[in-house]
């Protein structure tokens, strides 16, 4: 092809796709009269779609369709999904607690426990790394899973995994398209996501997916620190002199781990020295590997003043417990990680024997993550009436 006839080719691409564009623009943001009187019957929506996409000072964002994120909002409040109708994402994953439940063991839909504590949503990097199963936002090209052994790749497989569980959700993903058809509103989300009304499994998870990704989680005290100082490391002026000094404890003893800006984790996963021997096997439950036995996912710690209890087993009920169990508590274990033995005595756990004041102000540290907006943001709100 000459370069003209491929400009062509190019300008003619590029005049097609915004005229679907301005096609979409048209017809998926806004409803008509009649097809809102349906929504508002049963949904407290807005008449106009929310914005979804979001930009970050540090790191890339993922795009979010805002009609596909409107219908996962719905997807993500609604006991439909489970087979007895009484537990919704929602129920473990609830928004003032930043996504998590304040159970140990997060409770099924026929009363039964799940096997781990939930993991609390909208960690910013967390949610938009694995976005696409694969395509990786995280800077140092790692690609975080999902669980607490990781065993998702995505979200979309995780919703699968949450929805057919036998205590967590326990609903046949094969009848949920029919069942869901039965609520009239869906007609009309599916449609203003996807051009037309056919639900299917696969536009459900895709939905909910988009809507989870687009949890971002950037308004603690800790971030406008950090955007105000660009410097983890360094004092904050916006920190008291006792969340400094939890700070700079922080940097020291666990960023190595947990990451300094609570962007991305430094390490995926790890064992902490919770036990000797783990009921719960964690990535070696999964993989069967000697040396993965008792590692679990490094979890982000945005928000973690709301999404007590602690750890894969909710065994620590205080931020003030975590701390001492790593001032005292470190348990050997074959896979402990290095960062948590003695330097020049490896056969040993590294305790940190923080003093009083020390694990105060790691505490208080660990309380400037909290992002009240993000708890409170109506567009990831229970939308039914
Ligand atoms: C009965 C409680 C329950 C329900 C219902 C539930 N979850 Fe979860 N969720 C959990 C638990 C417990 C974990 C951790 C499980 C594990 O690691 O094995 C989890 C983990 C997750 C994670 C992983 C987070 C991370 O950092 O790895 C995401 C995302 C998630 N759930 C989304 C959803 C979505 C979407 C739905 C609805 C389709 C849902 N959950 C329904 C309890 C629940
Ligand atoms: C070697 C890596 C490593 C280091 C160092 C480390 N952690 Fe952790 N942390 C983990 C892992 C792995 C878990 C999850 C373990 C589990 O649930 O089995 C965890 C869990 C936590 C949790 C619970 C979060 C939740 O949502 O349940 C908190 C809080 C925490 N760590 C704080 C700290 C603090 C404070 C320090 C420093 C004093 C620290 N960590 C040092 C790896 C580490």
């Amino acid at each position: 092809m000459k370069i003209y006839q491929l400009s062509f080719a190019f300008a003619a691409a590029l005049l097609l796709s915004s005229c679907i564009q301005d096609k979409v623009d048209v017809d998926v943001q806004y409803y008509t009269a009649e097809e809102y009187n349906v929504l508002k019957a049963a949904l407290n929506l807005p008449d106009n779609v929310d914005e979804y996409n979001f930009s970050l000072s540090r790191g890339a964002a993922p795009a979010i369709s805002n009609t596909k994120a409107t219908l996962g909002r719905v997807l993500f409040y609604d006991t439909q999904l489970s087979r007895n109708n009484t537990v919704s994402c929602a129920s473990c994953h609830k928004q003032e607690l930043a996504f998590s439940d304040d159970k140990a063991k997060s409770i099924g839909f026929d009363g039964g426990s799940t096997k781990r504590n939930s993991l609390a949503l909208g960690a910013v990097a967390n949610f938009s790394t694995s976005y696409d199963g694969g395509n990786s936002f995280v800077g140092n090209g790692t690609n975080i899973g999902f669980l607490w052994d990781e065993r998702a790749q995505s979200i979309h497989e995780l919703s699968t995994i949450a929805i057919t569980d036998p205590v967590e959700m326990g609903t046949n993903m094969g009848e949920l398209p029919g069942k869901l058809s039965r609520q009239p509103h869906y007609e009309i989300l599916f449609r203003k996501a996807y051009g037309d009304s056919q639900i299917s499994a696969e536009r459900i998870t895709e939905a909910l997916q988009e809507f989870v990704n687009s949890f971002v989680s950037v308004n603690s005290k800790f971030d406008k620190g950090i955007e105000r100082q660009f410097t983890p490391t360094v004092n904050f002026t916006n920190f008291t002199p006792v969340e400094n000094l939890g700070k700079a404890l922080f940097m020291t003893n666990c960023a190595s781990c947990h990451g300094q800006d609570m962007t991305n984790p430094a390490m995926r996963v790890a064992n902490n020295g919770l036990e000797l021997n783990y009921a719960d096997k964690g990535v070696g439950g999964v993989s069967n590997r000697n040396d993965e036995m008792g590692l679990f996912k490094v979890p982000f710690l945005r928000n973690v003043a709301l999404t007590a209890p602690y750890m894969h087993d909710g065994r620590f009920a205080t931020l003030e417990a975590v701390v001492e169990h790593y001032s005292s508590g470190i348990q050997m274990h074959p896979n402990l990680h290095p960062l948590l033995k003695q330097p020049l005595n490896p056969d040993q756990p590294k305790r940190l024997n923080l003093s009083q004041q020390e694990k105060a102000a790691l505490v208080a540290f660990l309380h400037t993550l909290t992002d009240e907006q993000f708890t409170k943001e109506t567009r990831f709100s229970d939308p039914f009436k």
